[in-house]
């Protein structure tokens, strides 16, 4: 397994091309399931969820074909396969969206139910809730899900009792493959939602509302071939500008979006971070001391959770106290002890973490958990005195695309150990 050697104490400084989001790809990747012709995707970034979406497409029967610089070109003219196995799932749980579509597409699909994960249980239970409530018949036996609509979904009217991403995706793709207008109340406010919207209705159907809480689907009559651009991904251009915060360094993430921030800006703003567009994107960079900031993660758009280790890692050299509450997922402090190697002082009690500032971190031999906890080291790892290493990196490589390239580009002094 891969590591990163970093050694802190360098500025973070420069330009950084913020990748296509992550949590954007795998959704429309899952959604060209629906459309028989060629789906031609810019700006998919290159991490290896992308890499697993891909690979169950094909085992699906999708004809996918990769460009570089991001470019992809896919046809599911030929997909047949209906069935998600447990190993596809458990390496990457976003499988879990190709549900929809299949259900959609072939009237059938089996999938494994996906486990939890380090950040926690991760039910579907709203997904299972869309497609019922879109007339699929769903039975569930041991880990394995059979959802079957050999009729067809019909519009409906689904009510969430609380904002889910996912489920927001998984309902707007039964939508846009279902007989008439589904109206979907509750809905995730995500930009990344607000992506799969313009994709589905470039494909075929009418989605409007996408990025509010009440979004109206009209189902397709008929999907045509697509073209779709990837949008920046938030969580990237966000830990590249804490990166600057933290370093004291000053960062230009091309591609970067203010509105896509929400209430992100205001609090790296509060901690001390001056943030202005450029004709490029945002620039970054260190406005006086760091101040400490209480956050609460929350649904868009509200501070991310995506980015609550990362912002973390920051108050961990902040003057004063901060208090940070995950809202959003039971267990997604598992970089709070790896922080606490580095000399971090860092009180947890259940789901909120006090993090009283202090003068200086030291590099550490520290453990990647899970994606976002492993940026939060890696951070950690650009300020500390001396050399930190962090291990299994794989995490790292889900979700940040050339994470050494783009560190090292900015000014850090950083090696990957292959092995
Ligand atoms: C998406 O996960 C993202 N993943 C996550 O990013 C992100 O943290 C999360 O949204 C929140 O923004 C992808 O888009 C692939 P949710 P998702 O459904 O859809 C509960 C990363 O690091 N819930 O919005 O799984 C759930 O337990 C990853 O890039 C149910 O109860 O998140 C959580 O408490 C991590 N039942 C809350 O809703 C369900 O059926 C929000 O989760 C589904 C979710």
């Amino acid at each position: 397994m891969d590591r990163l050697i970093i050694r802190g104490g360098r500025p973070f400084s420069g330009s950084v091309q913020v990748a296509g989001a992550k949590n954007a790809a795998l959704p429309v990747l899952a959604a060209s399931l629906l459309v028989g012709g060629r789906v031609s995707l810019s700006n998919v970034p290159a991490v290896t969820d992308v890499g697993s979406m891909l690979d169950l497409l094909r085992m699906l029967g999708a004809d996918v074909t990769e460009a570089e610089n991001g470019r992809l070109s896919l046809s599911s003219a030929a997909v047949a396969g209906s069935e998600a196995t447990y190993d596809i799932v458990r390496r990457m749980r976003a499988s879990f969206l190709v549900l929809a579509p299949l259900v959609g597409r072939l009237g059938r699909a089996r999938i494994s139910r996906p486990g939890g994960c380090t950040i926690g249980t991760r039910p579907v239970d709203l997904h299972l809730q869309a497609l019922k409530t879109l007339g699929a018949d769903i039975s569930q036996d041991g880990g394995v899900i059979e959802v079957a609509a050999p009729g067809g979904l019909s519009g409906a009217r689904v009510v969430f009792p609380t904002p889910s991403v996912g489920a927001t995706h998984t309902a707007m793709m039964a939508a846009a493959a279902a007989r008439g207008e589904t109206e979907i109340v509750n809905a995730a406010r995500e930009p990344e939602v607000a992506d799969l919207a313009a994709f589905l209705t470039a494909a075929g159907a009418t989605v409007e509302g996408a990025g509010t809480h009440r979004i109206l689907v009209q189902g397709a009559q008929s999907w045509r071939p697509v073209a779709h651009t990837i949008l920046p991904d938030r969580i990237e251009a966000a830990s590249y500008m804490i990166a600057a915060g933290m370093t004291g360094g000053r960062v230009e993430v091309m591609g970067g979006r203010l509105e896509h921030l929400g209430a992100a800006c205001q609090a790296l703003e509060e901690a001390g971070i001056r943030i202005f567009p450029s004709d490029r994107g945002l620039i970054a960079e260190r406005d006086g001391p760091l101040r400490s900031v209480d956050v609460t993660t929350e649904a868009f758009p509200g501070f991310p959770t995506d980015l609550q280790a990362q912002f973390m890692a920051m108050m961990c050299l902040a003057d004063g106290v901060s208090v940070i509450r995950e809202r959003i997922f039971e267990a997604r402090f598992m970089h709070v002890p790896e922080l606490q190697r580095m000399g971090a002082d860092i009180r947890q009690s259940g789901s909120m973490a006090t993090v009283r500032g202090v003068k200086a971190l030291h590099g550490a031999q520290v453990m990647a958990t899970d994606l976002r906890a492993s940026m939060s080291l890696v951070l950690a790892g650009l300020v500390a005195e001396g050399e930190t290493i962090v291990h299994r990196v794989y995490h790292l490589d889900r979700g940040y695309e050339d994470i050494d390239g783009k560190l090292t580009r900015c000014g850090a002094s950083i090696e990957r150990v292959r092995g």
